[in-house]
């Protein structure tokens, strides 16, 4: 079995899919990482060059393959939805987790770095609201939802094993 791990920006994918993947001895793939190995680009270098839509071809091209894994448990970007065909896809590779977080502590997580193209607006803030808005029934799709609210980052992997 795999676990696909989604949900917006900051709101601890890779982190918790690390950990996750420990606790179940499984492999853990980041598709943000593994499309930036295969490139040899970071993300926010392959917006810019190429622009969006080929970072979001890249994602198909990769979601695509990782349908012949096992025991994986996958982390994926969070404009991953924004691709109509993907859910679909991510239903092929394995068991769809949500993370769920509010605004606020997505904000707090990703104001510290500058590595995520879109958030490089005027209004990261606005932004963060305006696309959550607009992202937020695609998440809901997930086979299983993760209110992460204060939980620490040890207890969300408990409550995602429980759930599985
Ligand atoms: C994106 C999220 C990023 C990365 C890219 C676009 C998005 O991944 O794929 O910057 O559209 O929400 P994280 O969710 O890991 O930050």
């Amino acid at each position: 079995m795999n676990i696909v791990l989604i949900g917006f920006m900051g709101c601890g994918k890779t982190t918790i899919g690390r950990k996750l993947a420990v606790r179940l001895g499984y492999r853990f793939i980041d598709t943000d990482y593994q499309i930036e190995m295969e490139q040899n680009a970071r993300v926010k270098e392959i917006f810019s060059r190429y622009g969006e839509p080929h970072f979001r071809a890249l994602e198909t091209d990769l979601l695509k393959r990782l349908r012949h894994l096992d025991n994986t448990v996958i982390a994926t970007g969070g404009g991953i939805l924004t691709t109509p065909g993907n859910m679909e896809l991510i239903r092929q590779i394995g068991k769809s987790v949500y993370l769920k977080a509010c605004v606020e502590d997505i904000f707090e997580r990703i104001s510290r770095n500058t590595k995520r193209p879109l958030l490089q607006t005027r209004d990261p803030l606005g932004t963060v609201v305006t696309l959550l808005e607009k992202r937020k029934g695609t998440y809901e799709r997930a086979d299983h939802t993760i209110n992460t609210g204060s939980l620490k980052m040890g207890h969300i992997v408990t409550r995602i094993i429980r759930e599985l």
